[in-house]
């Protein structure tokens, strides 16, 4: 079976991340879409709920399934049996990092990194820039699915 792990942070999911899962969804024969769980870095929703969106965003594709890991990838692609890695490039300034983590997952456990080049519609999306907009009332309409819009109107009400 050809699995192949898309991993990230989604705090929270953007239309960004589905077009590259859907994309993935036709190459692979299973994605899994792993959300790493960072005890360090602030995040505006739990891991769980991170989870549970993007159970629901994924819903209508038959072989994506949702994760959660700590630690290293390369760890979770090897309990996993998954040997690469799909990534979104937005543009050329993720690629140095980008590029140093596809070499870095390489060197240790020879897992393969495809990278796909992110829908041009969607190619100065972050979650990061999502949230912030989201903070001031800005309209996040048409970069997160329809489902987040709701949670994180509620989520950014509430601090
Ligand atoms: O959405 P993000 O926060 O940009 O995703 C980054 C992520 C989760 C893909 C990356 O930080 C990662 O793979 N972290 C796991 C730790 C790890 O394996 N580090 C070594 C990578 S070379």
């Amino acid at each position: 079976m050809r699995r192949v792990v898309c991993p990230g942070s989604f705090d929270p999911v953007t239309n960004g991340h589905l077009d590259i899962i859907s994309r993935a969804s036709r190459l692979y024969d299973e994605v899994v879409v792993a959300v790493l769980i960072n005890i360090t870095k602030k995040s505006l929703f739990t891991v769980e709920e991170r989870m549970e969106m993007l159970r629901e965003v994924t819903a209508e594709y038959g072989n994506v399934r949702v994760d959660r890991f700590h630690g290293l990838l390369v760890d979770f692609c090897e309990t996993n049996g998954i040997s690469a890695v799909v990534k979104g490039l937005r543009a050329v300034s993720d690629f140095d990092y980008e590029m140093q983590m596809a070499q870095m997952n390489y060197s240790m456990a020879k897992v393969e990194t495809m990278f796909m080049t992110t829908n041009p519609l969607y190619s100065f999306l972050s979650s990061s820039l999502i949230r912030e907009v989201a903070k001031y009332g800005g309209d996040v309409s048409g970069l997160v699915p329809e489902q987040v819009i709701g949670k994180l109107r509620a989520r950014v009400a509430e601090s």
